[in-house]
């Protein structure tokens, strides 16, 4: 088996804050191969960014991280600031949902793209531009050799997305982490933004990190898929394991509320409820509450991430042999699941394998 590029290993991070100790992000490990795309997926709040922040060093100062973060075994936690920022953007590229935040308003793009190419190569700065317009014309810009002169603004949010990506892809890194880049475009541009990341990925052979908090986003995109809920991965497995096989309520919950262009008018079932707050977790599964599953041992101990019946297929829910056969209509009924049809469902497949 080939070496992974990128190694994360019981990550945890809090914050402390006035209303008490916030804990973000609760022991995710992962492995990144090359060229592999990892979908971490998951609601507002679970600590998908936070992982990818703290890994890269870019969290605030008051965080407290552990764990480890290795790129080609290279720790990242701990090291310095120069040793992190020789990395960041060589090695390995962020890309963020906003493309403003990205891209400074004064410059024109083209110049921003021509440094960063500059920040980590010895190359003239025409030799520079040049390398910038191409980028621009990889990503599709039209117009490459005059759009370089544009100012962010002078872009549309889809255009300045791309521009983000020709700086991701600059130094032809080795990882990509993109963290929700498609959520501030309207669909059909979200198509297109996903088409630029995988022309970055085929150019630059780069694995991606690629997070979202809709499924619909990474299907077809990735080959492995982490779902996270309050801070913890509560399944992981290849993408075909966790799209047709999930075995957490959760990851159901997820499909379920997705929109399905291959069948016929299909009520969206959505998981009622909201996530948990981090402060001061009661023990037990945080997913009990919004849970149509649960049992009274779900709020007594929290389920770990285990082995279900692949090695490679790993879901935290003390009832994951259960799910074999679910489908997200068997959990989640309606708007408001239907507890007696659940328990019936739960008491038909008990002692199945
Ligand atoms: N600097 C901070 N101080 C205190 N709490 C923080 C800080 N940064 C993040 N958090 C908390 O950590 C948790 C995880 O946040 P994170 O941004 O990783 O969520 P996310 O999964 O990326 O959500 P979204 O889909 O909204 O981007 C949240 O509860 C958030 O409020
Ligand atoms: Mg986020």
């Amino acid at each position: 088996m080939t070496e992974p590029v990128f190694e994360v290993e019981d990550l945890h991070v809090t914050f402390p804050t006035d209303d008490g100790l916030v804990t973000a992000v609760r022991g995710v490990s992962y492995r990144l191969r090359p060229g592999e795309v990892l979908g971490i997926v998951g609601e507002s709040g679970s600590g998908k960014s936070v992982t990818s922040l703290a890994v890269m060093g870019l969290l605030p100062a008051t965080a407290r991280v552990t764990g480890s973060a290795r790129y080609r075994g290279r720790e990242l936690l701990g090291a310095s600031d120069s040793e992190l920022s020789s990395i960041r953007g060589k090695n390995v590229a962020m890309i963020f949902q906003d493309p403003m935040t990205s891209l400074n308003p004064v410059y024109s793009v083209g110049y921003q793209i021509a440094e960063a190419v500059r920040a980590h190569n010895d190359v003239s700065k025409q030799a520079a531009m040049s390398r910038a317009i191409e980028l621009l014309d990889t990503v599709r810009i039209p117009n490459a050799a005059e759009r370089a002169a544009s100012y962010p603004h002078e872009l549309s949010g889809g255009m300045r997305q791309r521009v983000v990506i020709a700086i991701a892809m600059a130094n032809d890194p080795d990882v990509i982490i993109a963290d929700e880049p498609t959520t501030a475009l309207d669909v059909t541009v979200q198509a297109q933004i996903m088409q630029a990341l995988e022309t970055a990925k085929t150019a630059t052979g780069a694995a991606m990190v690629l997070i979202t908090h809709d499924l619909g986003v990474i299907a077809g995109q990735a080959d492995r898929v982490m779902v996270m809920y309050a801070g913890k991965l509560v399944e992981a497995g290849s993408a075909e394991d966790v799209f047709y096989t999930p075995r957490m309520p959760y990851t159901l919950g997820l499909l379920g509320s997705l929109p399905r262009l291959d069948q016929k008018s299909k009520q969206l079932t959505p998981i009622v409820g909201a996530p948990p707050s981090l402060i001061n977790m009661p023990p037990g599964c945080p997913f009990t509450p919004r849970c149509p599953l649960a049992q009274p041992v779900c709020d007594e101990i929290e389920p770990p991430l285990a082995a279900t019946t692949s090695l490679d297929h790993l879901a935290a829910c003390h009832f994951s042999s259960e799910l074999v056969e679910a489908k997200p209509d068997d959990v989640f009924n309606t708007e408001v699941a239907d507890t007696k049809a659940l328990a019936e469902f739960v008491r038909q497949t008990e002692g199945g394998p």
